[in-house]
């Protein structure tokens, strides 16, 4: 067992198929590199403690909304025979929280990345997954999978949920992303609560609108395939509507879509679940891009990030 052992991991952006994703449809997302987790574990001569963004002390005093984080490590623990191991934790995330960037999915990946390290013992990607997820479920509720599958993908990801998880190939796409945070929470739990409603009330209504939002993820796939940006961009736009119909969508994310449309973008969307959180941007050129994140920034942006994949090389796996 090494002293002092880090796990990291990636914040996410869905491109295509969140909420339908939940219903069994295919999903695109990337990891934002720009935008980090690491976990760092050190033994320590006495007590357990965690340092991170909501708490700073012993483990075993950590508040509710924590409790993911808590039973996933007690499963460390558990699986490592270590439950009287003494050690200090640190969590440091670039991830803003409830903003539909995977900040608890790519926590989990980061420590339990942090904790084989330590017990020097291989991981696969699937126990890797199957471990996070326990914390995802206490968090989300149901979650797809997708969130932890992409914070710990070093590419881009086609996604189906139980069914398929393979990296796929940007790097002729030469896209250029802009991500902007609206700096207001959205609960993933109560947006896709909100969708299931929406499905069970209005099913006329919603289930087109999930096969659809499905069906445009497949058709961006070969969209990026072929590198055809006009199409991309359609497709985003399409995204947008729907899921501004099944009601995730707000004002201030509806706003930030027209703007980047007004400063030349090729189509624009919420990510993640929606309820507030981010929105991404599909630019022309860098150029364009620094241009819609200045203006978004103006228009009350938190943050924004700019991800681009001209000089990416991504395998097929
Ligand atoms: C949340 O990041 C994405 C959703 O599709 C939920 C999920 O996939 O579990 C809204």
């Amino acid at each position: 067992m090494k002293e002092k052992a880090t796990g990291t991991s990636y914040a996410k952006i869905i491109f295509f198929g969140e909420h339908s994703v939940v219903y069994g449809k295919p999903a695109v997302a990337i990891p934002l590199y720009s935008v980090d987790v690491s976990a760092t574990l050190e033994r320590t001569v006495i007590g357990q403690t965690i340092h991170c963004r909501y708490f700073d002390g012993p483990i075993s005093q950590m508040n509710d909304n924590l409790q993911g984080v808590r039973v996933l490590i007690d499963r460390l623990l558990n699986l490592f025979e270590a439950n009287e191991l003494s050690f200090r934790l640190t969590i440091e995330s670039k991830v803003p929280a409830e903003r539909g960037m995977g900040s608890s999915a790519a926590t989990a990946i980061a420590l339990v990345r942090a904790f084989f390290n330590l017990f020097e013992k291989p991981l696969s990607r699937l126990e890797l997954l199957t471990l996070a997820d326990i914390e995802e479920k206490i968090t989300h509720g149901n979650p797809s999978g997708l969130d932890a599958a992409t914070a710990s993908s070093e590419a881009p990801i086609w996604f189906i949920k139980n069914q398929v998880n393979e990296q796929i190939e940007f790097h002729r796409s030469n896209l250029c992303l802009v991500i902007a945070d609206s700096g207001i929470k959205g609960k993933t739990s109560e947006a896709v609560s909100l969708v299931h409603n929406n499905l069970i009330d209005e099913p006329d209504m919603a289930m087109p609108l999930i096969d659809q939002l499905g069906q445009i993820a497949t058709t961006a796939r070969q969209a990026l395939a072929d590198s055809d940006q006009v199409t991309l961009g359609r497709l985003m736009s399409q995204s947008q509507t729907d899921l501004a119909k099944l009601g995730v969508s707000t004002k201030a994310l509806d706003q930030f879509c027209q703007i980047a449309i007004t400063y030349n973008a090729l189509g624009a969307k919420l990510t993640g679940s929606g309820l507030g959180g981010c929105m991404i941007a599909l630019a022309k050129n860098q150029r364009d891009a620094q241009i819609i994140a200045t203006k978004l920034r103006q228009a009350g942006a938190t943050q924004t990030w700019i991800q681009s994949f001209k000089n990416y090389e991504f395998t097929t796996g």
